[in-house]
């Protein structure tokens, strides 16, 4: 694969349109192999929900850069221990980004004392996962902000960094 030099930085409440961009662009292109055309194009045009702006100031976003663009982001919410985003750009695929932002997540996880680390994983998303080190548990579903029910699968991983004592 031939890498890019993506810098990563804080994604921010003004981001949030070119993110929701991404979203629905990989959501058309990169989801497409997995789920049928109807109905991603629904999912892929969803609005931006207002929830997303407390999602940002709550949750941990990082955007991934390159020549001044975003290119992808990734997200966890903190509360739930969970990877509530991951998607870059279709232009931007294979390029080592969606690495980079999910190691950089683990990382702020493990930082924040986080066991592990769990998600809803898109079907077209699972192997990429596996390939990361997180387990496929359940077939599960989520039902997103118009009620567009997306077929995915429960994922985890153990992060090794954070320390356990029985008490
Ligand atoms: C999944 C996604 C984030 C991967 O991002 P990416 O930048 O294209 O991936 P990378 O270039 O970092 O790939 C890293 C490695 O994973 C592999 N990989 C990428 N996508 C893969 C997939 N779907 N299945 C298996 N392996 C995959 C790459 O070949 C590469 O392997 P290598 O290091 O041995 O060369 C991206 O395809 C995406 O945005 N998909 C649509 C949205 C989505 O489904 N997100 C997950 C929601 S939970």
């Amino acid at each position: 694969m031939t890498r890019a030099r993506f810098t990563l930085r804080r994604a921010t409440v003004a981001d949030a349109p070119a993110m929701w961009d991404i979203r629905a662009e990989a959501i058309r292109v990169t989801c497409r192999s997995r789920y049928p055309e109807a109905m991603l194009a629904r999912w892929a045009a969803t609005p931006m929900p207002g929830t997303i702006v407390a999602n940002i100031e709550r949750g941990y976003f990082t955007a991934g850069i390159l020549e001044s663009s975003i290119a992808g982001f990734a997200a966890i919410n903190v509360a739930a221990a969970e990877i509530e985003a991951l998607f870059v750009a279709p232009a931007y695929s294979g390029l080592g980004l969606g690495q980079q932002l999910l190691a950089h997540l683990e990382r702020a996880a493990i930082r924040k004392r986080m066991p592990r680390l769990e998600l809803n994983s898109s079907l077209n998303a699972v192997t990429f996962y596996q390939a990361h080190g997180y387990h496929a548990g359940e077939p599960t579903s989520y039902t997103n902000s118009i009620g567009i029910e997306v077929a995915c699968v429960r994922m985890e991983k153990r992060l090794g960094g954070a320390k356990h004592r029985s008490a």
